[in-house]
């Protein structure tokens, strides 16, 4: 049990030295880079598996009907990424291949359908090596219903937390498993400091800050202090604290659910409370989901890979609407508002109507053209 003991010690002093240098490296961040002004902005696309590739043509295919101007005068480049796939990711034993990660690179923002996530063994969900290779620290996801008065933005934290060490647990077999769960200062800070100034800039006055600090106190306590300290910094805007459990049953609660406006949280609870959030809009099938950092952007569907739509041969018949809604995101992340004003507004006034992806894309390029 003793040599069990040492090398799980030697492991975790190794975890927090790295946990550390990634400290300092956001404490000496580069400058974040301004979407908005861009003279070329270039969006890698990345299919994903099971029924990725169809939705990620169909929207493809909706964005070049878009940009059609831009994309013949180069101010707008659509890049096809390939590779990563499930088989290719297995193949090299590598979340995100090398050389995939290289073009992602490349682009400014991307565009991803969903990949597949092998349960159990080592490696990790693509999602999670992009978010941390790419430094993606937030993760919005906008719910609204507007027919029932919900306006809501969340924030999640999308770097740390229980993710950024979830592959790295501590096993003593037969005895226990451990895992870790971070919250760093300027991890922290950050959201905090998008989700105050999304309130701010458009005209919010209430920022929920769901923890379980109750019990988490270290991490969760010092995200919640963190997040009032940033708070300081916007008079006006209210910063509540509210428990995680409290605040999945508030969502449900219709008297209740309408004061809230923007939400911010660590990573797993934010993963957990956005489902069914994007449950109350209609399913997680109609929402968009967008991954921010500094230097790059990434907008997915906001749901899974469906394989058994596949093997059930009804993939034609996946429906695009969650990866159109991060088509619009990035189209406003890159300040083609307009854009994305009229994909919206397609979006608002096509009717899915069970239709294959095809056949959607077809009636909303129609709408779109007028
Ligand atoms: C999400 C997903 C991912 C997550 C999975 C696919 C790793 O559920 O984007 O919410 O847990 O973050
Ligand atoms: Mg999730």
């Amino acid at each position: 049990m003793n040599s069990y003991v040492d090398s799980a010690v030697n492991h975790y002093r190794a975890l927090l030295e790295a946990q550390l240098e990634r400290v300092e490296r956001m404490n000496n961040a580069a400058p974040a880079k301004d979407f908005t002004a861009l003279p070329v902005v270039t969006i890698g696309v990345i299919d994903g598996d099971g029924i990725g590739p169809i939705i990620s043509r169909q929207t493809t295919r909706v964005l070049e009907t878009l940009l059609k101007d831009e994309l013949a005068s180069g101010t707008i480049v659509l890049k096809q990424i390939e590779g990563l796939t499930i088989e290719n990711r297995l193949a090299k034993g590598e979340a995100v291949p090398k050389d995939v990660l290289e073009e992602v690179k490349t682009c400014d923002v991307l565009l991803k359908g969903p990949t597949e996530t092998p349960k159990g063994g080592t490696m990790e969900s693509a999602n999670v090596t992009l978010r941390r290779e790419l430094d993606l620290y937030a993760n919005v996801r906008p719910v609204s219903v507007p027919e029932k008065g919900i306006d809501w933005t969340f924030f999640r934290e999308n770097t740390e937390g229980e993710y950024v060490l979830g592959s790295k647990g501590i096993e003593i077999p037969g005895a226990l498993t451990m895992d870790f769960k971070v919250t760093t200062e300027p991890g922290t800070r950050r959201i905090a400091r998008m989700a105050f100034n999304y309130a701010r800039n458009n005209g919010k006055d209430m920022v929920a800050i769901v923890t379980k600090a109750n019990i988490m106190k270290k991490t969760d306590g010092r995200f919640s202090e963190l997040c009032h300290e940033v708070a300081e910094g916007y008079p006006g805007i209210a910063a509540e604290d509210w428990y995680a459990d409290i605040v999945t049953a508030k969502l449900v609660d219709e008297r209740v659910r309408t004061r809230f406006q923007v939400f911010v949280l660590p990573n797993l609870y934010g993963d957990i409370i956005t489902d069914e959030a994007a449950q109350i809009q209609g399913g997680v099938g109609t929402a968009g989901s967008a991954n921010l950092g500094d230097q790059y952007a990434m907008f997915e569907a906001i749901h899974g890979s469906a394989p058994r739509m596949i093997e059930t041969g009804r993939g034609d018949y996946a429906n695009p609407s969650s990866l159109l809604r991060a088509a619009s995101m990035m189209l406003r992340h890159i300040a083609r508002y307009d854009k994305a004003d009229a994909l919206d507004r397609a979006m608002d006034t096509v009717p899915h109507d069970g239709d294959t992806a095809k056949g959607f894309a077809d009636r909303l390029i129609k709408a779109i053209e007028g």
